[in-house]
């Protein structure tokens, strides 16, 4: 990890079939020409985003791509997860197709999770690849979403079911974006952030240390990804450990017809599976209430209104199924989490 003066907090170049910088600091929307011109040869850039971002940051981006004499197109679609669907994309490479743009050309995808998911989506398979760069403008994007290369669009049958692994040319983070975010979305993010706080101790410590700033959970969480995504890129292993605390999590999202957001969803999951990992002798009491406590100061206090039972239920249709079995991820101390499989009827007794 490489630290810099001035408005770049810190670069993290993540080495995966394609190697590339993640860029964190502030003041950065501005200096999006300046930071990606290296990337590309003077071409068309799309702006993809969304209209809320677009509304907020779409003219900073855009003014510094034109001042690199590169040639600027934007698409902006309604915000929302129910834009990540196969009509956008549709609209998306039909926007790319009739703009003409080609291999030499490159993408922006400027705005939270559901924009950089479709976009780089339509970038993975418009003329079978063109060059994308993430601009995430949400917390869970800029720890989570936006690195790694997991791009998808939703169907009626589910969330993220049809997608590609295509890595982003760059990640630019500006920490100053995350200013105008609404508090839930902030939460949203932050429910992320704590599941990366029970993954690795430096996390733990430092948001314990109750004294930090943004850009240092920004760039510790990115590098705690990047070490999983350089291990596991195509999700066959340990890239799993991410998913701690979603299996409950995607169960009370359903239940509460999406009313409960993913943040504190992923809060009340990490919940249910330290208090499970406790029953099951894998962690102390002590080490059971710190973790808790770090779940809470940064997601709040919730109670899960739904019951174990009910929550299996509706978790089981999830991805981390493979026939009778569910890949669950366990806590065996601060920074240590496993991925372990479970028999599907077990599940309810485990987590009880
Ligand atoms: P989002 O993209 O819907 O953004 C949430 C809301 O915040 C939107 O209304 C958006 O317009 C608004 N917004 C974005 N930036 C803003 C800003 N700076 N100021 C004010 N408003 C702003 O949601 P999200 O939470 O960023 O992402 C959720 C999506 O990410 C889901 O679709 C999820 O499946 C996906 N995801 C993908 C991965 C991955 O590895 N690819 C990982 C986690 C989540
Ligand atoms: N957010 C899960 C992953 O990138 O694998």
């Amino acid at each position: 990890m490489k630290k810099k003066l001035m408005d770049v907090h810190s670069t993290i170049t993540v080495t995966a079939s394609e190697k590339y910088d993640v860029i964190i600091g502030r003041g950065l929307l501005a200096r999006v020409g300046e930071l990606i011109a290296d990337k590309i040869s003077k071409c068309k850039v799309a702006i993809i985003t969304d209209d809320t971002v677009d509304a907020l940051y779409s003219d900073k981006v855009i003014f510094s791509l034109k001042a690199k004499g590169l040639e600027t197109a934007k698409f902006v679609f309604p915000h929302g997860e129910k834009s990540k669907c196969f009509k956008t994309y549709q609209d998306i490479i039909s926007f790319l197709a009739e703009n003409s743009f080609t291999r030499s050309d490159a993408v922006i995808a400027l705005g939270g999770g559901v924009v950089g998911d479709i976009t780089g989506f339509a970038s993975a398979t418009f003329l079978r690849g063109i060059k994308y760069f993430q601009v995430p403008t949400t917390l869970l994007a800029q720890i989570d979403s936006s690195v790694g290369g997991k791009t998808a669009i939703d169907i009626p049958q589910g969330k993220n079911l049809v997608g590609a692994f295509y890595q982003p040319q760059a990640v630019i983070c500006d920490i100053d974006a995350l200013d105008t975010l609404p508090k839930e979305v902030f939460l949203d993010g932050m429910g992320e952030a704590s599941k990366y706080a029970v993954l690795d101790k430096k996390i733990f410590n430092l948001v314990k240390s109750q004294d930090y700033k943004l850009e240092e959970l920004v760039t510790l969480c990115v590098d705690y990804k990047r070490k999983i995504v350089e291990s596991d890129e195509f999700d066959k292993g340990n890239r799993a450990l991410l998913n701690l605390g979603h299996t409950p999590a995607h169960g009370i999202e359903k239940l509460s017809n999406f009313s409960i957001t993913h943040g504190n969803a992923v809060g009340m999951g990490l919940k249910i599976i330290l208090k499970a990992s406790l029953k099951q002798g894998n962690i102390t009491e002590s080490v059971y209430n710190e973790l808790t406590s770090i779940v809470t100061k940064l997601v709040g206090e919730n109670e899960c209104p739904f019951s174990i039972e009910e929550i299996c239920k509706n978790s089981l249709s999830d991805k981390k199924r493979s026939g009778d079995d569910i890949s669950l991820v366990t806590v065996h101390g601060v920074g240590d989490c496993r991925i372990e499989k479970i028999k599907v009827e077990n599940l309810t007794e485990y987590l009880s």
